[in-house]
């Protein structure tokens, strides 16, 4: 600074200036001629100290009032903290009565407890560290798909398809007096998707390489750890690619680069869940607990990619594997320990006539014509795959619960907030 400011009084101006810390306190420790207070604004795990002249102290200065200091930030005479704020004014912006404040100070709350706060739980060091991580996690997935030529598609909400073909669909309903006697807004049944997939398969055909980041939903009726009713998708849609490795590929370079700035930009949040947090990793995939105890067994605890699945377990859109000696599909999962599935891809089937003679076969022919249309039209092979937002921030922290890394979550029986 000095180099660059010929000015010595400008120089001191900076170096007195007063800062400003507004935040939540997290400790108060009066003592005889001064107090301790330790506030935290939410960008870190770190709370600031600030030491005030006891005559700054007022009795609404508690646990998890607001507040707003102004003061002097200087060097801290004590090795926990590189720096404290020399209070010169304190101001109790929000008041916080600690007797029906549901966290106790130096009190360690279980995630369980938590969960049952949603409208609080943010004010938790595990919960706020979660949402920092699932923060910086996001940005780099976008990040990672923008470096590589993927041009990201905004995939609609409210869909007439059912991508998965399983059933498991929320149908949307208008309420309110403008629709009593019309119930039929969009003349189609229509839904909350379950998969963008159909649509950037869409993409892919002008694109080549699309992806897109966004709730999908699911009308499961499961309590499941690993399940949620909305939950945040990954997904990628590749085309001119006939290998399930090239899917895998980009699987794995996702989690990787995610993985890796996470660990480099929220070191001290992610330590904070391997230190109190993580449970000991156990696999427990609800549908395939077997096959997943006998991959356990013979590759010890590492990811696993499962490839060319029972053709008829798959969704229409997979492709067919005709080589094959069973009948199965080109197909791949990603199984990592701790969660289970956490990717699940396929090829696509592009070629026109077996395609067309699936959704005969299941009565899909008319609906998906607009489908078969991309065979029509420049059809290409193609793949692509969805990486579980949640899943994945499990499996990385080692989070027992999917509902405990999601700020707000949705399932059977349960739609707090
Ligand atoms: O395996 P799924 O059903 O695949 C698809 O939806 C494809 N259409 C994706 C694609 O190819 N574009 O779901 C993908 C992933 C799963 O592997 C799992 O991680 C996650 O989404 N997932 C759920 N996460 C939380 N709660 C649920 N109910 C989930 N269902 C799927
Ligand atoms: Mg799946």
């Amino acid at each position: 600074l000095r180099s660059f400011c010929p000015f010595t009084i400008l120089y001191f101006c900076v170096l007195i200036e007063s800062s400003l810390l507004q935040g939540w306190v997290r400790s108060v420790r009066p003592q005889k001629n001064n107090i301790f207070l330790h506030v935290n604004d939410g960008s870190s795990l770190q709370s600031l100290q600030i030491v005030a002249d006891a005559k700054l102290n007022d009795p609404l200065l508690t646990f998890g009032s607001a507040v707003e200091v102004s003061g002097i930030l200087k060097k801290s005479l004590h090795q926990k903290q590189p720096v404290e704020l020399e209070a010169e004014q304190i101001r109790v912006v929000g008041e916080c009565n600690p007797v029906n404040f549901p966290f106790k100070i130096k009190e360690r709350h279980s995630l369980e407890y938590i969960r049952q706060l949603p409208h609080l739980r943010c004010r938790t060091n595990a919960f706020s560290s979660l949402l920092r991580i699932r923060s910086e996690a996001t940005a780099a997935i976008h990040s990672y798909f923008k470096n590589n030529g993927f041009v990201q598609i905004h995939t609609p909400i409210i869909t007439s398809n059912d991508c998965e073909g399983a059933g498991e669909l929320f149908q949307l309903e208008p309420s309110g007096p403008a629709f009593v006697d019309d119930d039929n807004f969009f003349s189609v049944p229509a839904f909350l998707t379950v998969s963008g997939q159909l649509h950037l398969e869409v993409m892919s055909g002008a694109f080549s390489r699309v992806y897109t980041f966004g709730p999908t939903f699911r009308a499961e009726n499961s309590q499941s750890r690993r399940h949620l009713a909305e939950f945040f998708m990954v997904e990628a849609e590749i085309s001119f690619t006939e290998s399930l490795e090239d899917l895998t590929k980009v699987m794995e370079d996702v989690f990787r680069s995610a993985t890796e700035r996470v660990l480099a930009r929220c070191a001290e949040d992610v330590d904070l869940f391997h230190r109190h947090v993580t449970p000991g990793h156990r696999w427990g995939c609800d549908l395939m607990t077997e096959h997943e105890k006998y991959l356990v067994k013979h590759c010890g605890s590492v990811p696993v990619f499962v490839t060319d699945y029972p053709y008829d377990l798959k969704p229409f859109y997979a492709r067919d594997n005709q080589d094959h000696p069973k009948h199965t599909a080109a197909a791949v999962d990603l199984l990592v320990p701790g969660v289970g599935e956490l990717c699940g891809g396929s090829l696509r089937e592009e070629r026109l006539n077996l395609l067309m003679a699936r959704l005969k076969r299941v009565g899909l022919e008319d609906t998906y014509n607009w489908y078969l249309d991309l065979r029509r039209f420049g059809s290409v092979p193609h793949g692509g795959f969805g990486l579980g937002f949640e899943r994945y921030l499990q499996c990385v922290l080692g989070v027992d619960n999917i509902k405990d890394v999601i700020p707000f979550p949705r399932f059977s029986h349960s739609c707090l907030l």
